[in-house]
Formats: structure tokens, sequence, C-alpha cells
């Protein structure tokens, strides 16, 4: 694992990506905890764009009070198409530089990381990631921040579609979020007693959930959810509705993307100590000279991955949790 033997005395913090919620728990713990190591902390606003438009500033400590209940990012989020050229990287260092930042502490998913690893490799900056994503398809931490707030936000949603689907009795196709993984659809389909789920680490053959829902029909269960994972390859709910509405007349169906509202909110208990450990873990990284790694929390332990890795093997859901959703159909 890359180590320097630098003393850093300045960073700059910012979140990227897809906001998700905890985010503002982990800046918190980022500037309070550098603050008592003597670093000082410039906050990058909207990501890496912000780092190549130099909408940097100086964070003091107030800035961080009364955040740590609060969904979303103070520092803004974006997805930046310029960071990913060359040209924009450059723009991005020549402003580290410019403010004297011995290191970036950068808050978000993989295609934060994967940005962050570029950057660090081009222009030889320092960087610690700290994983935030409602996905939670990280490897190198059990959990990503924002994740579990994501998974109670849709129970609570489906447990109230559960009770409308109940009095109509109808069919509910309930698509949650999840571009590449099914971390929320198959921990909310076991949590919310969901008939079927639809995930992108399975291959979803439409005669089994035609047969499943056969079966069903077979044993008079009229009112039922089936939750589908954004990046099934099947498409999505809408598309599911379409490819077995003809053949169910009998269900009264309907389909509802619970999308963005998944993002956002409060962020759960969980959410914020686990960014609190993040944060803090990221700032002891890099003062112990790591660079170009991610800090993570696996068994309840804070573990360190190279950046590398934690973008380029994809994280595994649990097997196991598969089949307990089917046996409990
Ligand atoms: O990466 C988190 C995520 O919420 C995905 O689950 C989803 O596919 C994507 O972001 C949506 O991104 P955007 O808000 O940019 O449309």
């Amino acid at each position: 694992m890359a180590e320097k033997n630098t003393e850093v005395k300045t960073i700059g913090v910012l979140t990227s990506g897809g906001d998700s919620p905890g985010m503002n728990a982990a800046v918190r713990a980022v500037v309070r905890v550098a603050e008592k190591k003597d670093i000082q902390v410039y906050g990058i606003r909207h990501g890496y764009h912000g780092l190549i438009t130099d909408e940097i500033k100086l964070m003091e400590k107030n800035f961080v009070s009364n955040i740590i209940q609060r969904g979303g990012t103070i520092l803004k989020s974006a997805r930046s198409k310029e960071f990913r050229t060359e040209k924009g990287r450059a723009k991005a260092a020549e402003n580290i530089k410019k403010y004297g930042i011995d290191a970036l502490v950068t808050i978000g998913g993989d295609g934060t990381f994967t940005g962050a690893d570029i950057l660090s490799k081009e222009h030889d900056i320092t960087v610690v990631g700290i994983p935030a994503t409602i996905d939670n398809d990280i490897t190198g931490t059990d959990e990503t921040i924002g994740y579990d707030t994501a998974l109670n936000t849709a129970l609570e949603a489906i447990d109230k579609i559960r009770d409308t689907a109940d009095a109509h009795e109808r069919m509910f196709l309930v698509e949650v979020m999840g571009r590449d993984a099914g971390f929320i659809a198959l921990e909310t389909s076991i949590a919310g007693g969901a008939e079927l789920v639809l995930l992108p680490e399975e291959l979803t053959d439409i005669n089994d959930v035609k047969s499943q829902l056969n079966k069903m029909l077979k044993n008079q269960i009229r009112s039922s959810l089936i939750v589908v994972a954004e990046g099934d390859e099947i498409g999505g709910a809408i598309k599911l509705a379409d490819e077995i509405r003809d053949d169910f007349e009998r269900y009264d169906m309907r389909v509802c993307i619970l999308g963005h509202i998944q993002r956002g909110g409060t962020p759960t208990a969980r959410d914020r100590v686990l960014a609190s450990r993040l944060g803090a873990a990221a700032i002891k990284t890099l003062t112990e000279g790591h660079s170009n790694v991610m800090v993570g929390v696996v068994n309840n332990q804070v573990k360190i991955t190279p950046l590398r890795v934690a973008v380029s093997k994809k994280k595994d859901l649990d097997y196991s949790l598969i089949e307990l959703a089917k046996q409990l159909r």
C-alpha cells in the first residue's frame, strides 16, 4: 500500500457523485479531527467540478456545527464530465497546488474513487477516500455511508405500499435504486416480505417470474409485492409490468418507482456513527502517510483498502440472503 513521508498540514475535502445521507456527518468528522491535529481544511464545493472551477474555501470549525443530522451535503455534489479529461484533471491539480493542499479527502462512491485514483497517479497527489453511496457497492467496507438510511427509507415506503396493495388486492411492482447492485432490493425484499425480488446480480428468467405468479394465483394470493432493482437486466419495474401484464389480467397491477426519495432524509444513527468513524479514520490514515487508499469498516474494525481494489473488485451480495428470500416466499 502506498505510503508517503510528507507531513500533512493542509487538506481539501469534497463530496462527489450521488449524495448519500451521512455525507455531512463525514465532513464534520474530517474537519473536527483535522483541527485537533492542527491540520487546516479547505472545503471544495460541487465535488471535482468545484476543484476545477476553484470553488475552494477554508472551513472553520463552526461551518460543521448542526449538520450531523442533515441529509444531502453542505459541500454540494456533482458528476463532472470535465474531470474525466486530462485537461480537467490538470486544472484541478493546479488549484490543489495553488492552495497548498497536501492531501485530498474524497467522499463518494466508485466514480469518485476512480477519479481520485487517476488524479493521484497523474499528479502525485495524496488522496484518501471515504465510501458514501446508497448503493453499498464498494469493496473494502461492510457498509457504505447512506446505505442504512436508504434501506430504511425504501422499507418505510414499501410498508405503506403494502397497506394500499392489501386494501385493493393489487399487485405492486416496486422499483428501488441500485444502478449496478441489488443490496437495497435484496434487503428490502426480505424486510418488507416481498413475494419476489429481481436483482442485477442474478439473471432474471421471465418464465420463473411467471410461474411464481401462477403459484400465487393458485394460492389465491391477490395482494402482492415484487421488488425490482433499477439495475436488473429486465430494465426496471415498468418493463417488467409490460412483460407480464397480458398473461396476468387477473392481477390489478401497479408500478411504483421510489427513485430519489431514497437518497434524501435524516441519516440513521448507524450512518452517522459510520460516517464519524470513517471521517476520523481518514485523517489518521493521512497522518500515518498512506495515499491512494479508502477507509472502511470490516467486522467492526477500520480497514484500509487501495483505491484501485475498491473500484475494480465488485462487492458480492450475501448469497445466503438470496436463498433466504426464496425460502420465505
Ligand atoms: O449512485 C447512487 C445512485 O442513486 C444510483 O442508485 C442511481 O442509479 C444513480 O445514483 C442516479 O443518479 P442521478 O441522481 O445522477 O440520476
